[in-house]
């Protein structure tokens, strides 16, 4: 998909929307900045005293005389004695404005980019596995981690000292006009071409880091992608071949950057060489002035040391408007993230939901992935609450989807599914969920304890409760022949366990939870006989009181079910009483 279509302003205006929380902060880092301006005002000046007053023979600035006692002012001693102490009380005072405006700005900085991290995560868990599906993990990571700092640069490494410099830049523009104003207008002159030249560079900085973030994000999803498969990596020998991938991917983001960096470092020379010029110009004009004595040397000294004063914030803000594109961008990404819409979306006064009894219509339910291929076509059903519900169909016939709709991961192209009589769409998201315990072909454990991964949809379980799961999940014996039993880590994903071992740790967990909706998606495809005979013992048990929807291939599953449907490409072929163990419930 392409970038979203961004103007600056409007990027520039989103980060302080975000960052409104902080106003007093950044606010109290504007103001220390603007401190700094004094601060460089004054710093010529001892020089410029020195040079009139103590060596030359001028009075003193009429200000100062009025600040000063009269005795310091008669004495040439005296004077040279001010400026002297003038020189470390400027230079200690405004080390110490620093040192609050870093202190500051760190607190802030950290402060903003922890929110923004989290809002950013929080929206990446809301949206659809549709998007995550197409997006693939990594870019949502690199968002979150390396583009979410922009926000940061840019409010208060960008925009800040833009503000503070502006500021300084006109300060010393009253300054130098003051005291000649021919000499100031020529210097200003370079001003239009510095802004022409940053202006330029912009744009094109801009799009040229777009293209590097997403090569570099592009280059670590292979990284990731690899270490997450590195068995099949391994088993088919593949290592040299990931590693040229991941090579190749990165250089050309290593590529993109030296460009950005070739970018931006001729567009420092451009500019320093334009105020260098502005700094000639002025030299050599003034020094012809000095020879007419239309001005003093102290003065030519002064004005050339405004001018590099006044150069310098031109020159950082040309500077700042190109370097902040590469944050810009990040931005840009950043914000991209948090507006995809989630395609579930739940009402504005959805039910709550406490416990379903667990009756499920589907009514005429069609859906596509894509928008094109159908998936399902015109499934209509009804299981009546407590029904032990069977689906068959070959591979691809859209089992998992079915599934997946009733849960809510994705919402039908048309048609509804009821839930107790109420379309699912009008409950609480969460309540809704809550209602289903899973149990799939792929159980997946998160890197914690055995005893977490149990408790994993109850975190305060007691722990009498979750050994009694694990017991009822034929789990419990394996688990105490464990060396730490229960407290033993699972590892990343649950790899540490055998297929088996992590499929009846989830079957625990269904235990636990105690939803009044079973959704098994082929539970015991990945085991032996023996260990599906106890995973199916358990499920029995697990199944009482609970509508289930049992996935199966196999007959010997199927026909534990009170209700077959059976599906093939997306439509439902046979939708019955299962032949087995008849049963009086019926299905339309
Ligand atoms: P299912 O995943 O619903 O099939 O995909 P299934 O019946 O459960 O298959 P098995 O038994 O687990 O193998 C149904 C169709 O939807 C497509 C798949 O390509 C398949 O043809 N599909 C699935 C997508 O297009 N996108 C997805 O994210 C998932
Ligand atoms: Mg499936």
């Amino acid at each position: 998909m392409p970038p979203a279509p961004y103007t600056s302003r409007k990027l520039y205006w989103r980060v302080f929307r975000e960052a409104s929380p902080y106003g007093w902060h950044l606010f109290g880092i504007l103001l220390i900045g603007l401190l700094a301006t004094p601060f460089t005002l004054l710093t010529p000046l001892p020089l410029a005293i020195v040079a009139d007053s103590v060596l030359g023979e001028q009075p003193l600035p009429a200000w100062l005389q009025a600040l000063l006692p009269a005795a310091i002012v008669g004495s040439r001693e005296a004077i040279l004695g001010v400026a002297a102490g003038m020189v470390v009380a400027l230079a200690g005072l405004g080390k110490l404005r620093g040192l609050l405006g870093a202190l500051l700005t760190t607190y802030t900085a950290a402060q903003l980019v922890l929110n923004f991290r989290a809002r950013l995560f929080r929206h990446a868990q809301r949206l659809s596995l549709a998007y995550h599906d197409t997006r693939g993990s990594y870019d949502t990571v690199y968002r979150v981690q390396h583009d979410a700092p922009a926000i940061q640069w840019i409010a208060i490494d960008g925009v800040i000292p833009f503000i503070t410099s502006a500021v300084t830049l006109i300060s010393m523009l009253s300054v130098t006009l003051h005291i000649h104003r021919g000499l100031a207008l020529v210097a200003l002159g370079v001003a239009p071409l510095l802004y022409g030249l940053s202006r330029l560079y912009s744009r094109r900085l801009r799009s040229g880091w777009r293209g590097a973030k997403k090569l570099e994000s592009a280059a670590f999803a292979v990284v990731q992608e690899v270490l997450n498969a590195v068995r099949v990596v391994k088993a088919f020998g593949q290592e040299d071949r990931e590693q040229e991938r991941f090579v190749r991917q990165a250089s050309q983001s290593l590529a993109a950057k030296l460009r950005l960096a070739w970018s931006e470092g001729l567009l420092n020379l451009l500019l320093a060489l334009t105020t260098a010029t502005g700094t000639a110009a002025v030299l050599f004009l003034g020094a012809r002035l000095v020879q007419r004595g239309e001005l003093s040397l102290g003065e030519l000294l002064l004005i050339l040391g405004y001018l590099a004063q006044l150069y310098k914030p031109l020159e950082s803000m040309s500077q700042k408007v190109a370097s902040l594109q590469s944050s810009l961008a990040s931005a840009e990404r950043a914000f991209a993230l948090l507006d995809e819409a989630p395609e579930v979306v739940e009402l504005l006064h959805a039910r709550p939901l406490h416990r379903a009894r667990g009756a499920v219509s589907f009514e005429h339910v069609s859906f596509s992935y894509d928008g094109a291929r159908p998936v399902l076509r015109e499934i209509s059903f009804h299981i009546p609450a407590g029904a032990r519900v069977g689906i068959a169909g070959s591979t691809g016939a859209g089992k998992t989807t079915l599934i997946s709709l009733l849960m809510r991961f994705y919402d039908p192209s048309s048609g509804r599914i009821l839930l107790d009589g109420v379309n699912i769409r009008r409950y609480k998201l969460r309540d809704l969920r809550n209602q289903f315990a899973i149990v799939l072909q792929e159980p997946v454990l998160f890197s914690a304890s055995i005893a977490e991964n149990i408790a994993y949809a109850r975190p305060n379980a007691p722990h009498e409760a979750i050994v009694a799961a694990a017991r009822a999940a034929n789990a419990h014996d394996f688990i105490r022949a464990l060396p730490e039993g229960y407290a033993t880590a699972v590892g990343e994903r649950g790899m540490r366990l055998s297929g088996g071992e992590r499929q009846r740790i989830s079957l625990a967990r269904a235990f636990l939870k105690d939803a009044p909706i079973l959704i098994l998606d082929e539970p015991t495809s990945a085991v032996d006989v023996t260990t599906e005979a106890t995973i199916m013992e358990a499920l029995e048990r697990l199944m009482v009181g609970r509508t289930t929807f049992m996935i199966a291939h196999r007959l010997s599953t199927l026909e534990r079910c009170t209700i077959r449907l059976e599906l093939a490409n997306g439509q439902l072929v046979q939708a019955g009483e299962a032949r087995g163990k008849a049963h009086d419930h019926a299905a339309a």
